[in-house]
């Protein structure tokens, strides 16, 4: 038995953020974004609108699509950085609930922006192990909560939005996933961090320093570890599985940076084609980025049953990953 995703839905905020209007808080240009990121614009999600809320939204379209009766769903798994609350409840709790998944047990997954990644392998281990029938995946973030407004580092490469995968058991070969490569740096886990709020640093009023509330980031460390990683799990999954580019119908990446992309591209000289983007209208966000590239892709018949995929992501931790399937 294998396991495939059996069908997909994503939700991104109304609230569309162009580079120009970034300019009236920080001094930063369409010029520098664009060239630097490829980003052209982010969603960020309404001041009423929580973590879970995005969630619940792509989750409901997954589920439609799916032809999947909720109390059939026996497992749900969020991946984010961003939760409804620090620690807990888990969001995975507030979106069981506001789903009526009456059946489900629920936990969030935190790996940064590899999250999906994560989750898929976490999913079809639960799956293929016996204990659980159908997984209910959700990549979700409200990043702009625990953005910097004021740093114009980081303030313009972010974005909020969701997108939910069916995980079920696959009779057939035609799909499901093959395989998965997981890792993690932990000594760069300072080079991606948000300081305040964890045991190492509670927030103390008066104390806490605004800046440690929110995303801090060296960026250029964090860009040469995910070009190299990018390069390294494309390398590896394709190797184990003798298969050569041409073999691949897509590959999508996280979305954090099309300059990330274009040089992974080119140390493999793999055409910019093979690589599906949308980073220019949603930024990065972070463990929602893959998922809500791959809805674009289904909702645009880019994705027929049986294709091969690769799926690429790296962030927080510092972690890093991959995916192989067939969609
Ligand atoms: O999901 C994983 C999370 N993160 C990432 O994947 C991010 C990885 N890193 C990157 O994508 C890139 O390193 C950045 C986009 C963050 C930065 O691009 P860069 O080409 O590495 O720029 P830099 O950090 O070397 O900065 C170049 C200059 C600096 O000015 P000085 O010191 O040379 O005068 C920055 O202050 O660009 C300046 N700068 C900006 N200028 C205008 C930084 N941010 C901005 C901005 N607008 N928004």
């Amino acid at each position: 038995m294998g396991v495939y995703i059996r069908s997909i839905g994503a939700y991104v905020p109304e609230n569309r953020v162009t580079n120009d209007d970034l300019t009236k808080l920080v001094d930063t240009s369409d010029e520098w974004i664009q060239s630097h990121t490829g980003i052209k614009a982010r969603h960020i999600c309404a001041e009423d609108e929580v973590t879970s809320d995005l969630a619940v939204k792509a989750a409901e379209q997954a589920i439609e699509r799916g032809g999947i009766a909720k109390d059939e769903i026996d497992m749900l798994v969020v991946a984010t950085a961003s939760p409804d609350y620090t620690g807990f409840p888990s969001t995975a709790s507030i979106v069981q609930d506001k789903l009526g998944l009456e059946k489900a047990a629920a936990f969030d997954l935190v790996a940064g922006c590899t999250g999906f990644v994560y989750g898929l392998e976490t999913g079809r281990s639960l799956i293929e192990g016996g204990a659980f029938r159908n997984v209910l995946l959700i990549g979700v973030e409200t990043l702009s909560r625990i953005t910097n407004w004021k740093d114009r580092n980081t303030c313009v490469l972010f974005g909020d939005g969701a997108g939910a995968v069916v995980l079920s058991p696959s009779m057939s070969e035609e799909s499901g996933i093959i395989d998965s490569l997981l890792g993690s740096e932990g000594s760069g886990a300072q080079h991606l961090v948000r300081r305040a709020g964890g045991s190492k640093e509670p927030i103390k009023l008066g104390s806490t320093k605004e800046e440690d509330l929110y995303i801090q980031m060296n960026g250029r460390q964090v860009y040469n570890f995910a070009v190299r990683v990018n390069t390294e799990v494309i390398t590896t999954l394709l190797d184990r599985h003798q298969l050569t580019i041409d073999g691949i119908s897509w590959i999508v990446p996280h979305q954090a940076n099309i300059r990330i992309i274009q040089a992974a591209a080119g140390r493999l000289k793999i055409p910019m084609e093979k690589f599906f983007t949308n980073i220019h209208e949603y930024a990065n966000t972070s463990a929602a980025s893959i998922p809500i590239a791959l809805n674009e892709m289904y909702e645009t018949d880019k994705l027929q049953r049986g294709d091969l995929v690769l799926l690429t992501g790296f962030g927080a931790g510092l972690s890093y990953g991959g995916n192989l399937l067939k969609w």
